[in-house]
């Protein structure tokens, strides 16, 4: 397995661009499965679980092309894929696949729709708490779906199509939203969807529905309105900046000091992140292309935060921002209010030298005046990439073990860091 090795210590200067989201590529290829026509998204990222999802849907029948090859000068620009689901060949997602990506499971809402039927494994991904899909299978339930649960597969039809209906989700989840969204698109008359979740991935998703069809009132809000469509045609869209990538590298920033341009980067998607940057001590401005941020010498103050679902701070930046605190003039708090086991980072970071206690749902970090080197464990998605910003802090050569996951939701993350001034490295293994 490769390595990611990096010497800390060396600020952050110059620019670099800022990837298409994983969080609305992976749902947008999705509703691929939603109509017969070519659905073309530009923007796509070059990742792991991109490829995991593509090997999914090709299995489903989809008929996949992919242009716009990266090529000097804009080496990050995304791929533009061509999805033709014509013929829906095969309406079962296997474990094997979707055991690697969670987010493989939401091809259920989509087949289910169009074909009447789908037969889909329950799911895997970051082992990050126990995250079960109850409200997937509440909403395809509303919408009039007969649900089985048969040797780890969810087995639903729809013999006569899905019927709009009013769903109330108990709890926000942005995969449930996804699933609800996607099935109402193409169900029979008309669907409210209330406490949805309100990530911007979400509304890119509603905003490709609409230009396939679908007609979707209230984007951008906990209420959605969808008037099923008895068939989506074909669109083109370009997928949204990635607001979790953008936040990342505005964090290693600060965290290494010195001064670089996000090109690309939508201030919009993540003001609650960077308005916490900001209170720790970090500039932030936007420029024509993006972002600027720029840590110059300054201490870092310290945070008291809670996660909490968009427009909330994000689970997906808990672990960087812990990172970051590490090294704080003082004493932060961090309560991890969606996934109850999102703290694996905690021990690694201990490993180089954090001092952080953790208590049920709440890690208190004590800042330190030095991290040191050290061989770390990526444990999931998120933590592996806060184990790459403490070793941008830590004084000497830290080696972090098991990198995939990185490469799951990170496009060449060493390349972007290095053409900043980060002595970083992918160690290739074999
Ligand atoms: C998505 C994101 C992930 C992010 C998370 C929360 C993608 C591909 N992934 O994951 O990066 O960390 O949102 O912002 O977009 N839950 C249930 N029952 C369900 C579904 C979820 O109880 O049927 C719970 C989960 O266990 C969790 C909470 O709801 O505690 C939120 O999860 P959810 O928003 O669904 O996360 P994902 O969509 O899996």
């Amino acid at each position: 397995m490769d390595r990611i090795s990096i010497v800390g210590g060396k600020p952050l200067n110059g620019s670099l661009a800022i990837s298409g989201a994983k969080n609305a590529a992976l749902p947008l290829m999705i509703a691929s499965l939603l109509t017969s026509e070519r659905l073309t998204l530009k923007n796509v990222p070059n990742l792991a679980d991109v490829n995991t999802l593509a090997r999914i849907l090709r299995n489903h029948g989809v008929d996949l092309a992919v242009d716009g090859k990266r090529s000097e000068p804009s080496p990050y620009l995304g791929e533009t894929f061509h999805l033709t689901a014509r013929d829906i060949v095969d309406t079962t997602a296997p474990y094997e696949m979707v055991a690697r990506m969670r987010a493989s499971f939401w091809v259920l809402g989509p087949l289910l729709a169009r074909c009447g039927e789908a037969r889909v494994s329950m799911p895997g991904g970051c082992a990050i708490g126990t995250r079960p899909v109850d409200l997937h299978l509440m909403a395809m339930k509303a919408l009039g779906a007969e649900i089985d649960i048969d040797g780890g597969y969810v087995v639903a039809r729809a013999p006569h199509g899905l019927k709009g209906a009013r769903i109330t989700f108990p709890k926000v989840s942005v995969g449930a939203t996804h699933s609800a969204l996607m099935a109402a698109s193409l169900a029979k008359g008309e669907t409210l969807i209330e406490n949805a979740a309100r990530e911007p991935e979400i509304g890119d998703v509603a905003e490709c529905l609409t230009k396939m069809g679908a007609r979707i009132e209230g984007i951008g809000t906990s209420t959605l309105r969808v008037a099923g469509a008895s068939r989506l045609e074909g669109a083109v869209h370009t997928v949204l900046p990635d607001r979790i990538e953008t936040g990342t590298y505005a964090f290693a920033v600060a965290a290494a000091g010195g001064d670089v341009e996000l090109r690309g980067a939508r201030k919009s998607l993540l003001d609650t992140a960077l308005i916490t940057l900001e209170k720790t001590g970090v500039a932030i401005a936007e420029t024509p292309h993006g972002i600027r941020v720029s840590r110059n010498g300054r201490d870092l103050e310290p945070i008291t935060i809670e996660t909490q679902p968009y427009p909330g701070f994000p689970t997906d930046l808990q672990a960087q921002l812990m990172a970051l605190m590490t090294r704080a003039k003082g004493t932060s708090t961090i309560r991890e209010t969606i996934f109850e086991n999102r703290f694996m980072h905690v021990q690694e970071l201990a490993r180089l030298g954090a001092d952080i206690q953790l208590q049920g749902d709440t890690a208190t970090i004590r800042g330190v005046k030095s991290l040191r080197g050290a061989q770390v464990m990526a444990t999931d998605l998120r933590a592996s990439v806060s184990l790459v910003i403490a070793g941008l802090m830590a004084e000497g050569r830290t080696t972090i073990n098991r990198v995939y996951h990185l490469d799951r939701g990170f496009e060449r993350l060493e390349q972007k860091l290095s053409g900043c001034g980060a002595e970083i490295e992918r160690l290739v293994s074999g």
